[in-house]
């Protein structure tokens, strides 16, 4: 009798380096007699990458991959968001959030390119990032299985720690690490540890990109932003590739301490939690780029598109990039960015950002119209009768609500009114 040889499952699995996905890979093999897949998508998360590669070989996954989507986070992800001027619950513009998806696509095409029957990933049942790259993988790879190592195994960072001493796993030792960071260019999130306590300020070593407050320059520093069509092409009049303008972003406003958020945050799973943000480039270009907007829509376009803007940033933060809804949206805040082509100077300092000058030739404020100078083309005469018509429903409806409050109630009513009080008692 020849023994049936069953095919190992086939696992990509999202793999980071830190001490969770390299304990993953020795647990997937263990758990799910599986063949693991290490796969990096490098969005600009500092840190040594390559070297985390070579560690997942020598961890014993069958195969070990770096993709470089720097590129693609920026003009795919990063800009539509800087157009739709997206910030979550109004302070914190998604870095996480808009990252996922396109981890979760990559991880995704690969497993589908190379046959694999599932995929796997480092989040907690907790957080919105499983949300997020769940709901993305089964959009995109409906066959696919997913596994959650961290989701399904009981253990604590003590525990992991001890799981990868006895079964030989190699991890980069760090300093007792008391967060959980995840980074990428568009910001750093920094939760765990003190920090789980809203009361508790957070300690200035949680921050890499927003230097110490004494460092901060005392004299404010102005940073020129030029967009074409809603999307930032220059930094002080230099031409940028997208992943340099970032990272040039970040590093000019991270020096003046720009961008260090400290929110406390609506998960999609219905907790609330304290979260910690470093997002220097991103605040100075979003606020550059709201500044623009100003100048070249009009108001109801504006005051329309603010709720396009909350809407889209609430389904990004939910997982829901790859939904028709969201393309839809990004699709009208695309049509309205046509006209968002101009300048604007920023004015760094001492951790806060502003706009002071923007200028655009598609700029909807007529000198003409506005000056008080005597160059006025602006038809004040007219401003009479605008204001009687345009006042005219307000007058009208106060003059009845008047004459109704003056009215004298019927017997009828008070009857009424008194049997209902004498009834409800
Ligand atoms: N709360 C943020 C979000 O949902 C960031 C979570 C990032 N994860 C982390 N381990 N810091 O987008």
């Amino acid at each position: 009798m020849t023994k049936s040889t069953k095919a190992k499952l086939r696992v990509v699995l999202a793999y980071s380096g830190g001490l969770d996905t390299s304990v993953a890979i020795r647990w997937l093999q263990e758990h799910y007699d599986a063949e693991v897949v290490a796969l990096s998508v490098d969005v600009g998360q500092e840190g040594e990458l390559q070297g985390a590669i070579d560690r997942a070989y020598r961890n014993g996954a069958v195969e070990a991959d770096l993709i470089d989507a720097k590129e693609t986070f920026v003009t795919e992800f990063l800009w539509p968001a800087v157009q739709a001027n997206a910030l979550y619950e109004g302070v914190y513009p998604l870095s996480t959030a808009l990252a996922r998806p396109l981890i979760a696509r990559t991880l995704t095409q690969v497993a589908l390119a190379s046959g694999a029957g599932a995929v796997a990933h480092g989040c907690t049942g907790k957080g919105n990032d499983q949300v997020r790259f769940d709901v993305a993988i089964h959009t995109l790879g409906p066959g696919l299985r997913i596994i959650a190592p961290v989701r399904e195994w009981n253990m604590n960072r003590t525990d992991e720690i001890a799981y990868a001493k006895s079964h030989d796993i190699e991890i980069k030792v760090t300093v007792a690490k008391s967060y959980s960071v995840d980074e990428n260019l568009w910001g750093r999130s920094i939760e765990g540890g003190a920090l789980e306590d809203p009361d508790v300020a957070p300690p200035e070593e949680i921050y890499e990109w927003t230097g110490h407050p004494d460092s901060w320059p005392s004299t404010p520093e102005l940073l020129r932003v030029d967009f074409e069509r809603g999307i930032p092409v220059r930094l002080n009049g230099k031409l940028l590739a997208p992943v340099e303008l970032v990272r040039t972003a970040n590093r000019i406003a991270g020096a003046h301490g720009i961008g260090r958020i400290d929110h406390v945050e609506d998960r999609v799973v219905g907790i609330k939690s304290r979260e910690n943000y470093e997002c220097p480039g991103a605040m100075a270009l979003l606020e550059a780029h709201r500044a623009l907007e100003t100048l070249v829509l009009p108001r109801d376009l504006l005051q329309f598109k603010a709720h396009v803007e909350r809407r889209f940033s609430d389904l990004v933060y939910e997982g829901l990039w790859f939904s028709p809804l969201r393309e839809a949206l990004s699709a009208f805040v695309s049509s309205t960015q046509e006209v968002v082509t101009g300048s604007v100077t920023l004015r760094l300092h001492q951790g806060n950002v502003r706009a002071v000058r923007r200028s655009s030739e598609y700029s909807l404020l007529a000198p003409e119209l506005v000056t008080y100078g005597n160059t006025s083309q602006f038809p004040q005469e007219l401003a009479v009768g605008f204001i009687h018509l345009y006042g005219l429903p307000n007058r009208l409806a106060h003059a009845r609500r008047e004459s109704a409050r003056a009215a004298k109630p019927s017997q009828e009513t008070k009857r009424r009114v008194a049997g209902k009080v004498l009834r409800s008692t």
